[in-house]
C-alpha cells in the first residue's frame, strides 16, 4: 500500500516541491511550501477519516494533498495536469500490485481535476482534495506583508484579511464546514466573493460528490 511516508521521502517529489516554493516565490504567490502542502495533507486525511473512508482511502488522500501543488514549478497554469504525469512518472513504473497501479491512477486523476477552473469532481479522493485545498485561506499563507503589496494585491490582501480558519466535518447533519473570521479592517466580506467564490461553487460541488452540504460562515454569518 503506498504510504505518505514513502511518498514524502522520494527525491522528485522532494524536489520538485522545492523549485515550486522557489518560482513561486519568485512570481510573488501565496505559500504553495511545505506549510501549504503540510496542511492540505492533514486536512485531506481528517476529512477521508471523518466521512468513514478506510485506511487506505486517507492515505491516499494524504498523498493526493501532499503532491497536488508540485508541477508548478514547470508552469503554473498547466500544474494540475503536470503534477499528475509527475506522479506517475516517479511512481506507476515501481508499482508493486495491480491494487497500487489503480491507486496510483486515483491519486493521478485527484491531482489533475483540483483547479477551480475545471471544476470537475472525479473521484471521492479528488473532492477531498478539492476542499482541504480551497479552504486553506489564511493570513499565514502571506509572504510578502508589506502594506503596499496588500495595497495592490487581491489574493494577498484577502488572504491576509484571514485571521482564524477552521475546517470540520459533522457527520450527523451531513455538513462539512469551513469557518472563518475576517478582519474587515483589511478586506469586506465583497472582496473575499470576488476572487474566491469559484473555489466556494467547487467546495459545495466537492461536498454534493461526498453527499455532504458545504456550509461557509465568515464571521459568524453562515453561508450555505
Ligand atoms: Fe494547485
Ligand atoms: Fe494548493
Amino acid at each position: 500500500m503506498l504510504s505518505l511516508e514513502e511518498i514524502k521521502k522520494h527525491s522528485g517529489v522532494v524536489y520538485s516541491i522545492k523549485k515550486t516554493e522557489e518560482y513561486l516565490n519568485y512570481l510573488g504567490y501565496t505559500d504553495h511550501g511545505p506549510r501549504h502542502l503540510n496542511l492540505v495533507s492533514d486536512r485531506a486525511k481528517s476529512l477521508a477519516k471523518n466521512i468513514g473512508l478506510d485506511e487506505r482511502e486517507q492515505q491516499l488522500a494524504a498523498i493526493a494533498g501532499y503532491c497536488h501543488d508540485m508541477g508548478n514549478f514547470l508552469q503554473r497554469t498547466g500544474h494540475p495536469y503536470t503534477g499528475a504525469m509527475l506522479f506517475s512518472q516517479f511512481f506507476l513504473s515501481s508499482s508493486r500490485s495491480s491494487q497500487e497501479t489503480k491507486d496510483i491512477l486515483e491519486v493521478m486523476q485527484a491531482i489533475a481535476n483540483h483547479d477551480e477552473h475545471e471544476n470537475e469532481v472525479v473521484n471521492k479522493i479528488g473532492a477531498i482534495l478539492v476542499l482541504a485545498d480551497k479552504s486553506d485561506v489564511h493570513r499565514n499563507r502571506v509572504k510578502n506583508k508589506t502594506p503596499e503589496n496588500l495595497k495592490e494585491d487581491i489574493h494577498d490582501r484577502v488572504n491576509y484579511s484571514v485571521i482564524e480558519s477552521a475546517f470540520k466535518v459533522n457527520k450527523a447533519k451531513k455538513e462539512i464546514i469551513l469557518k472563518l473570521k475576517i478582519d474587515t479592517k483589511v478586506t469586506g466580506v465583497m472582496e473575499y466573493f470576488e476572487i474566491f467564490n469559484n473555489r466556494m461553487v467547487f467546495c459545495r460541488k466537492a461536498a454534493e460528490f461526498l453527499g455532504y452540504n458545504f456550509v461557509l460562515t465568515i464571521n459568524n454569518f453562515k453561508l450555505s
